[in-house]
């Protein structure tokens, strides 16, 4: 079958088109025929070697993290799917490879797809679907009438999180450059703040939560807008020893902990709280967040798609870091 796949591990290496072996299936693993698969900065950040010593994947290797599609086979302990199912799913960090035309994923990862939308708009879900929620519900416990700043709402992860965020019953602020701010306020933002001309941190204060994808100076410059107590969710990094845990390698704590020394010092003394924010794939919840597509709730935010020949170029399009919402490739 083809896939898209990684030669060698850099920045400026292009994915390539290849043969590669028929997915094997395990007995809780799920055959899918991908449809569409979404494509991620994550994606891009495998490619250049980001995260090889957390998720070590060696050359040639297959990446994509989203995908909708329908179920050509399940293995012999798999209870919730058949073939024929409409599915979406993101898949788990050691086996990635959506930009194929068939793979094999772990029952736990994987919904019914949302039968309101396309193939193509149910791809460029579950990442971010599931970041936001996780973000938002789980690690911030958002509730009703709390504030949250959600930088680059244009952005694929922004322009979903925008919608679970206004879902949650919070006040949401967000930013974007000048051509973006109409449609973003159209997401829900109760206040859009043109980063061109303005600076967000005049504007915003007191908040009880910042998400942050864009790191560095953003990042910084959110701890001041939040309230004593308030939290910023780093999404782009640094990475913080927490996540040595989480991807079950605490031999990396104290490197995480010293790319993360700053910005906790700095969130110490604005008297706030920093933490990195790396999503889990969680097919369950995908499959509530589907129920919130279906009712009108989440609106798919696709802004390109390209067909599964021209995936490499989907993936550039990605790292011009202009992109209004998702971008998918699809088999059509
Ligand atoms: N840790 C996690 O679990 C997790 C999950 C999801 C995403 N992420 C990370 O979060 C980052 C963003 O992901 P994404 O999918 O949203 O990326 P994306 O879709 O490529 O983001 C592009 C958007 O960012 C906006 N942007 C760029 N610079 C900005 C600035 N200074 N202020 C405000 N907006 C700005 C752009 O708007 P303009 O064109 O108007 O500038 C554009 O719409 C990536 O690094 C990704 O890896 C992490």
């Amino acid at each position: 079958m083809k896939a898209f796949v990684v030669d060698r591990y850099g920045k400026d290496v292009q994915l390539r088109a290849a043969e590669r072996p028929e997915p094997v299936v395990g007995d809780h693993d799920v055959l899918v025929e991908v449809r569409a698969a979404g494509v991620n900065p994550l994606d891009s950040k495998i490619k250049a070697g980001e995260f090889k010593l957390i998720f070590p994947h060696k050359p040639p290797f297959a990446v994509g993290h989203d995908l909708a599609g329908v179920v050509l086979a399940v293995g012999s302990a798999v209870q919730r799917f058949v073939p024929g199912d409409e599915v979406y799913a993101r898949v788990r960090d050691d086996r990635i490879g959506t930009f194929a035309e068939r793979i094999a994923v772990a029952e736990d990862d994987l919904a019914r797809k949302p039968a309101a939308v396309s193939m193509a708009e149910a791809a460029s879900l579950p990442l971010v679907a599931l970041t936001a929620w996780q973000a938002l519900v789980e690690k911030a416990d958002l509730g009703p009438g709390q504030k949250v700043l959600i930088q680059a709402g244009s952005g694929g992860f922004g322009s979903i999180a925008i919608q679970l965020a206004k879902h949650l019953g919070a006040y949401v602020a967000t930013t974007t450059s000048t051509p973006n701010v109409g449609w973003v306020r159209e997401l829900g933002a109760d206040l859009v703040i043109d980063y061109r001309t303005q600076d967000f941190t005049t504007l915003v204060d007191g908040y009880d939560l910042v998400l942050d994808s864009l790191g560095g100076q953003t990042l910084e410059k959110s701890l001041s807008v939040l309230r004593p107590g308030g939290l910023a969710i780093g999404l782009g990094g640094p990475p913080d020893p927490g996540f040595a845990a989480q991807v079950g390698k605490p031999m990396l704590r104290p490197v995480l902990a010293l790319l993360s020394h700053k910005i906790r010092g700095r969130a110490r003394r604005h008297r706030v709280a920093y933490a990195f924010m790396f999503m889990r794939p969680d097919g369950r919840r995908l499959s509530d967040l589907g129920s919130l597509v279906d009712d009108g709730t989440i609106r798919p935010v696709v802004d390109r798609v390209f067909g599964f020949a021209d995936t490499a170029a989907a993936l550039d399009y990605v790292e011009t870091g202009r992109a209004k919402g998702k971008v998918v490739v699809t088999m059509e």
